[in-house]
C-alpha cells in the first residue's frame, strides 16, 4: 500500500476545504514515510494526536456548512465522522494503554478512510456549496 498521490481526482472544487484535505493527506504520508525509515513508531503518538485535533477543524468546517446550506445528507455525513473520530481514538487509547500498536494498521486505517470518504461523501457535497457560493 503505497503514499497518497494528491491529484484532481480528491478535488471537491472548493479551495479551503481541499487545502485541509490536503493537510490530512499530509499527515497521513508523513506516517508512511516514517515507516519507510523504521521510524513509524516513534512518531505514531503524535500522528494520531495530530489526526484528532485537525479532523476536528476540518469536520467542523464541513459540519457548518451542511447547517448553513440545509445540506440534505448531513445526517449520515456527520456519522462517518463521529466513527472516523471513534476509531482514531480507540487507536490512541490503546496505544497510551502500552498495547502494541502496529503502524501499518493505522496507516491502513487513516488512508482508505480518508480516500473513500472525500472520493465519495465529501464529494456529494460539492454541488450543493458551490451552489451556495462557496469556490
Ligand atoms: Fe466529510
Ligand atoms: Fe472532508
Amino acid at each position: 500500500m503505497a503514499f497518497i498521490k494528491w491529484t484532481d481526482q480528491f478535488s471537491v472544487g472548493i479551495v479551503e476545504i481541499d487545502n485541509q484535505h490536503k493537510v490530512l493527506v499530509k499527515l497521513i504520508n508523513k506516517l508512511f514515510d516514517a515507516m519507510a525509515d523504521g521510524q513509524a513508531n516513534i512518531i505514531l503518538n503524535e500522528i494520531l494526536n495530530e489526526m484528532a485535533r485537525y479532523t476536528q477543524v476540518h469536520f467542523a468546517t464541513e459540519e457548518k456548512c451542511f447547517a448553513a446550506f440545509n445540506y440534505e445528507g448531513s445526517e449520515a455525513h456527520i456519522d462517518e465522522h463521529q466513527q472516523f473520530i471513534d476509531t482514531v481514538m480507540k487507536f490512541k487509547t490503546r496505544f497510551e494503554a502500552g498495547n502494541i500498536v502496529l503502524s501499518f494498521e493505522v496507516f491502513k486505517f487513516l488512508k482508505s478512510w480518508l480516500v473513500n470518504h472525500i472520493q465519495g461523501s465529501d464529494k456529494k457535497y460539492s454541488e450543493c456549496f458551490i451552489a451556495n457560493g462557496l469556490k
